[in-house]
């Protein structure tokens, strides 16, 4: 039996796909699960790739499997399970042997592993869920650079490709992929919320049904919002339930689940003080959806929010732009983030290349992603909306956000997440701010001292009277 040059762990949904999309990429790989039946189930149904394909049925087993220096890919669920996989391949394996984490993991984790010792470490972040795990995923490595380039030629093969150019990249050491693709999640979240809150308006104020709702996003996604999370949203607005023959949407409960990662990002955003309002707001709404007797119960104490806007407030042209200029903040606030990552940790994260293997392959890819990557190609470390070809759409469509978040007050509708982009857009843009009330009342309460606009000197305290 010939070697196989890499090894997968766990063959759920992701990991089953991850290993198709290697045998089809001519790599012969062996896989172990826990349960035994469902790898050898797996390689039954491989049809034509089963050739390429070896099971085995105990670790050591797949260990001896593999081609040296091995290279064994873990698609398990986050947390605990990675730590007691790792635990139970160590011993089976030669130091320069490689272990890669392909999970969500959140970066501590995948830091603290990368600095455990007892062999090589990758962290690795996959996007595009199980179809994009099966026909090209973007991948998001962290870990040492050799330890990259020794498995990049199969990583790169089964990546989605951009005009050729495979969504696969070292991004930096230790935790920076699965950091990297933390932040992702963040800007996946706000960008969901926002559309679900332009659903909102689409449905509540102006009356809408699933379907009009559906073919307005299929529009949408033929001009500048084209994304994948568009053309998705159309496609589920658009869906039928084939149990009751209602639209789909009016079956689903409206309590949305989540296993973290949004929730880790906000987290690490604070750490690292830098302002993610959009990703904020939106995990912040999933918490509120979840949150449903809570939600009925002030709805029977204050009446319901949402009321129809009158006749012709709002057209489909406003909520596009502002849908245009919600995306564009959020997405600079996730970049801002990665940027701030990247000083604080000493990455040195290449912000131009992230948004390029962003551009296919993952959930968030979408054509603005081709113009972030060249605004960033330009000056990294420049907010995304100073860049002129964003500053000039910001420009262009900031007022219809504004128009859409009012309106949207006005009537009850909930929009938090494009609201926070209006407040963040207003504040970045406004060189004398209020903080200088915050100081001063910082300085009455506490001493704490102001630095004075006019000479510049620090450590002031105000004559207060007390
Ligand atoms: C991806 C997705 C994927 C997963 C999310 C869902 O990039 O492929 O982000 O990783 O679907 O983690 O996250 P929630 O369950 O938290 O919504």
């Amino acid at each position: 039996m010939s070697e196989s040059r890499i090894g997968l762990v766990g063959l759920g949904t992701m990991g089953g796909a991850l290993a198709l999309n290697i045998a089809e990429k001519g790599f012969d790989i062996a896989v172990w699960n826990r349960t035994t039946e469902v790898a050898r189930r797996f390689h039954a149904e491989a049809g034509d790739l089963a050739a390429r394909i070896t099971p085995t049925e105990t670790l050591e087993a797949l260990v001896a499997a593999l081609a040296r220096p091995r290279a064994i890919i873990l698609m398990v669920p986050a947390g605990k399970a990675v730590d007691e996989q790792i635990a139970a391949l160590r011993p089976l394996l030669e130091p320069e042997d490689l272990i890669i984490d392909a999970g969500n993991a959140n970066f501590h984790d995948t830091n603290r592993r990368s600095r455990a010792g007892g062999g090589a470490f990758l962290g690795m972040g996959v996007s595009g869920g199980e179809e994009g795990a099966r026909h090209g995923p973007s991948i998001m490595g962290g870990g040492r650079r050799a330890d990259w380039d020794r498995v990049a030629p199969v990583l790169e093969a089964i990546a989605a490709k951009h005009k050729g150019e495979p969504c696969a990249a070292w991004l930096g050491e230790e935790g920076a992929g699965h950091f990297v693709k933390t932040v992702h999640n963040g800007i996946e979240y706000a960008d969901m919320q926002m559309i679900a809150e332009i659903y909102g308006v689409l449905r509540d104020g102006l009356g809408r049904s699933a379907a009009e709702i559906g073919a307005t996003f299929d529009g949408w996604n033929r001009g500048r919002l084209q994304s994948y999370l568009v053309e998705i949203t159309g496609k589920v607005a658009g869906t039928l339930d084939p149990q009751s023959g209602l639209p789909i949407l009016d079956v689903i409960v409206d309590a949305a689940g989540q296993k973290g990662t949004g929730r880790w990002t906000a987290i690490e955003a604070q750490h690292l003080a830098v302002p993610v309002p959009a990703i904020e707001a939106a995990v912040a709404a999933r918490n509120l959806s979840a949150a449903r007797a809570a939600r009925r119960e002030a709805e029977a104490i204050f009446g319901a929010g949402p009321r129809p806007l009158p006749a012709g407030a709002l057209d489909e042209a406003t909520l596009e732009r502002a849908l245009v200029c919600g995306k564009a903040l959020c997405y600079a606030q996730g970049f801002e983030m990665i940027a701030a990552a990247s000083r604080e940790f000493g990455w040195t994260l290449p912000l131009p290349l992230i948004a390029r293997i962003w551009r296919a392959g993952c959930i968030i890819r979408s054509a603005m992603l081709d113009d972030m990557a060249s605004a960033l190609a330009e000056a990294p470390d420049r907010n995304l909306i100073f860049a002129p070809f964003f500053a000039e759409l910001v420009r262009e469509t900031h007022g219809a956000l504004r128009e859409v978040v009012a309106a949207a007050a006005l009537h009850g509708i909930a929009t938090p997440a494009l609201a926070s982009g209006v407040a963040y857009f207003d504040a970045l843009r406004t060189a004398r701010g209020t903080a200088n009330m915050i100081q001063g009342q910082r300085d009455f309460f506490g001493l704490h001292g102001f630095e004075r606009l006019d000479d510049g000197r620090k450590g002031q305290h105000g004559p207060w009277a007390r």
